[in-house]
């Protein structure tokens, strides 16, 4: 459900710059915070705004970033060759917003912008008939961004760039946010009177500001509570530090949804994880990707759950790892337990320490407590595995099926050797090397090797 309506709006999204002070052969914007790229969060901000269309502007490493983004949204872009500065940019976007009313323009680097914040600022740019509105933030730290010049009467004047700024105006703390909405009949004509008069021989785009006072144009600067929104991540410490702010609002937010999180600095819960209601995530734990997690399931310490669906009183004990997996209510898994891609898990599972599955359903109420593996198994109810069970699934070429159905008890070391059908109720000895079908009920167990008594043996004793 959509709560913002912006049909006469079109966004712009600055994104074409290398993002050098990272120090990565990907381009900044791809880089990750919580299982969405850098660009994603942005992207996905504006898009709850619902305007008439999105527009990247893109330059280094555009095919790349193309590819990653058109999987999943819906944006137009245009090329800017050479990144002659943030004027330069928007111009770029000219056809994109030639319906619009308005244009927004925001950064592809501020991972943290929230929907609420430019509704905002939309909200106050209508209010006011401003022809350009911006969102500004008062720093105690404001060194790197632009300065907010206003006059006696508070009026704004202008937006210094750091590197043109005198040291009288460094000490500026209101700053330019970067985030502008500019009447789209306004903007083109003041971007084209722009020039690169100043210390990086760019095209600013604040500097339409002076050129539209002089216009006699309205221009209103917004000063934003809460700053967190405009950090822009130039390299990685600033990478870490969005993430770690990101990483709080999406705790806070589970909070608030009555879930307990335990010693919430070393865990990380992904963006697009769904945790229910009376969970408790302790600490060191991961969920990750698009991960499902039911009411009243408890996690960790120290669990790593990729991309897993978990239903309802789950129990992932220490040390477990999950990925692409799928537990049935009130199972328990761990600790020390594997998960891997496409194990099903029925209800009241239990899969104990050093135990793998791998691409097996187990069925409700079965067992395998202790040092096995399970791959490319289908088995049914109530069954019982002993320790140290293992499906040998794979002769070196091809992987082999093993099928196990309801109430089987296979005693601890057993080898099946797939492909093999163990019917219901049987009972496997221990020790047994399996490589024929199991006959149902009954006992079956391969011979063993006879066992001899020495009598008169001694143990070694030490020299
Ligand atoms: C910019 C603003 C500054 C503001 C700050 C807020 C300008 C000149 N400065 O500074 O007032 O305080 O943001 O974070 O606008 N980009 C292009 N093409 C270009 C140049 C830049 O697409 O030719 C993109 C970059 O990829 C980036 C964004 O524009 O996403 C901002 O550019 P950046 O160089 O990071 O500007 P700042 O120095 O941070
Ligand atoms: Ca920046």
């Amino acid at each position: 459900m959509n709560r913002y309506s912006n049909p006469t709006l079109q966004v712009v999204v600055l994104a074409a710059g290398q993002g050098k002070r990272m120090r990565s052969v990907k381009p900044k914007v791809l880089h990750d915070v919580l299982g969405k790229s850098i660009l994603e969060h942005v992207l996905l901000s504006v898009e709850a705004l619902a305007p008439q269309g999105i527009c990247l502007v893109l330059g280094h490493g555009s095919s790349q970033v193309k590819s990653e983004i058109e999987k999943t949204h819906a944006c137009s872009w245009v090329i800017q060759k050479e990144q002659l500065g943030t004027g330069h940019a928007v111009q770029h976007a000219e056809q994109a917003c030639s319906q619009a009313e308005d244009v927004l323009i925001v950064c592809g680097d501020t991972p943290l912008l929230q929907t609420d914040t430019l509704a905002f600022l939309l909200e106050q740019h209508r209010k006011t008939a401003s022809d350009i509105s911006f969102l500004s933030a008062k720093l105690s730290e404001p060194t790197g961004y632009g300065r907010v010049q206003r006059n006696q009467q508070g009026a704004v004047q202008c937006i210094i760039e750091e590197r043109d700024a005198n040291d009288a105006e460094k000490l500026i703390q209101e700053v330019s946010t970067g985030i502008f909405c500019v009447k789209q009949k306004v903007l083109f004509k003041l971007l084209a009177q722009v020039d690169n008069q100043n210390n990086q021989e760019e095209y600013y785009l604040p500097d339409i500001v002076p050129l539209a006072l002089n216009e006699n144009m309205s221009v209103h600067a917004f000063i934003m509570q809460n700053s967190d929104d405009m950090q822009g991540v130039n390299n990685r410490s600033q990478l870490r530090h969005v993430t770690e702010i990101m990483q709080q609002r999406v705790i806070q937010g589970w909070e608030a949804e009555g879930v307990s999180v335990e010693q919430a600095t070393t865990v990380r819960i992904d963006v697009s994880v769904k945790l229910g209601a009376d969970c408790t995530v302790r600490a060191g734990t991961q969920i990750l990707g698009n991960s499902h997690i039911g009411d009243n399931c408890e996690l960790g310490p120290y669990a790593v759950i990729k991309n897993s669906w978990l239903d309802d009183d789950v129990k992932v004990e220490a040390f477990s790892h999950l990925e692409t997996a799928h537990v049935g209510a009130s199972s328990q898994v761990g600790p020390y337990a594997r998960l891997r891609p496409q194990a099903e898990l029925d209800e009241g599972v239990k899969i104990g320490n050093f135990v793998e599955v791998k691409k097996s359903v187990i069925g409700k109420n079965s067992k395998v407590n202790h040092l096995s593996y399970i791959g490319d198994t289908t088995m049914g109810e109530s069954c019982n595995v002993g320790a140290g069970t293992i499906t040998c699934n794979y002769d070196g070429a091809n992987k082999h099926q093993t099928v196990i159905d309801d109430r089987v008890f296979v005693g601890s070391d057993t080898k099946l050797i797939a492909p093999v059908h163990v019917e219901e109720g049987a009972t496997i000895g221990a020790g047994s090397v399996i490589t024929k079908t199991v006959r149902r009920n009954g006992l079956t167990l391969s011979v063993r090797p006879e066992q001899r008594h020495v009598k008169d043996w001694k143990r070694p004793q030490k020299s």
